[in-house]
């Protein structure tokens, strides 16, 4: 039996009786762990106890729910949120956050903007002293035929989708500890092809690129990068784009007809921010009730 496997083992027969990742961890007996337990007396049935992670896009939406699940599973949370007069309700996200018990601070600004993205890492670093995982889920979306799109509408999608994706992503490459989580929000989207959507899916389509290919430059520190794909979410974001009968149309093509809801996505989040995930890298993964599979 290889040491992997045998970790494996351990670690399942560990849960079998009821214990949580980071006794599993302690029992693989890796030099990491001590100190992994050291900061959090009485949250060793927490699989994130001791992490820090950032989410973009944070204000509310799904961006709130993975903040607030990571917060149970024990996380501190920078809430990073985009436009200064949403800062009551990016507040709502942070004492979520602390109503599980865990600390957060607060990041204002446009993504597209390098500083604003150091920033971010750089208020992990000196509020929980570094970053184990970062969940880039902020984006932008106009639905309208390419033949109609502005240069600053398309700048608009750009800005976040792609360029503010990359330059999280080259701090998250630089800084992420050994061990960490990175988790791209994506689009089902690219498993398809809609009309008025060709901006947006295109601006997103990066997401799945940069996510297999930073997964394997990270692999040797044992980070995974990820993507979810989410089909259309009973969100804001989504119904800005739709009508009652475009809403009806993508609710009828999942197997259970209806949208999905930011509760259906949570869980996707809290597994591949957990270390049971370790295995699952470089992957797209769809969550969408089976509207567009791939
Ligand atoms: N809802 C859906 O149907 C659906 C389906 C698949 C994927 N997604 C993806 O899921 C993610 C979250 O969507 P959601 O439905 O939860 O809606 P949401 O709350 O509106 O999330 C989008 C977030 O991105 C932020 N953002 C936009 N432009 C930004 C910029 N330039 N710099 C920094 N932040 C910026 C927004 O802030 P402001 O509001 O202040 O601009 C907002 O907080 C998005 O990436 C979206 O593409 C959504």
């Amino acid at each position: 039996m290889t040491g992997k496997t045998s970790q494996v083992n351990r670690r399942r027969a560990l849960r079998m009786l009821g214990l949580g990742a980071a006794a599993a961890t302690t029992a693989a007996g890796g030099a990491g762990l001590v100190a992994a337990q050291s900061g959090a007396q009485g949250a060793a049935a927490k699989p994130l106890s001791g992490k820090v992670a950032i989410v973009t896009g944070a204000r509310a939406n799904m961006g709130r729910a993975f903040s607030e699940a990571l917060a149970k599973m024990g996380a501190d949370i920078v809430v990073h949120y985009h436009r200064a007069d949403t800062r009551s309700q990016a507040e709502e996200t942070a004492n979520l956050v602390r109503a599980a018990g865990q600390r957060a601070v607060l990041v204002q600004g446009d993504l597209g903007d390098v500083a604003v993205v150091r920033e971010m890492y750089g208020a992990a670093e000196r509020a929980f002293g570094g970053v184990d995982i970062v969940v880039n889920n902020a984006g932008a979306i106009i639905k309208k035929p390419l033949a109609d799109f502005t240069d600053a509408e398309f700048d608009q999608l750009d800005r976040v989708n792609n360029r503010g994706l990359f330059y999280s992503l080259r701090e998250a490459a630089r800084h992420v500890r050994p061990g960490g989580r990175i988790i791209n929000n994506g689009t089902s989207l690219l498993a398809g092809a809609a009309p008025g959507y060709a901006i947006y899916a295109g601006t997103k389509a990066p997401v799945e690129e940069y996510t297999r290919m930073l997964a394997k430059e990270l692999g040797d520190k044992r980070i995974t990068v990820n993507a979810i794909a989410p089909g259309p979410v009973n969100t804001p974001f989504f119904h800005s784009q739709e009508n009652e009968r475009s809403t009806a149309y993508a609710a009828g093509l999942s197997t259970e007809g209806r949208l999905g809801e930011v509760e259906d996505i949570v869980p996707l989040v809290e597994f591949l921010a957990s270390p049971d995930s370790q295995w699952t890298n470089g992957q797209t993964l769809w969550v969408n009730g089976g509207y567009l599979v791939r």
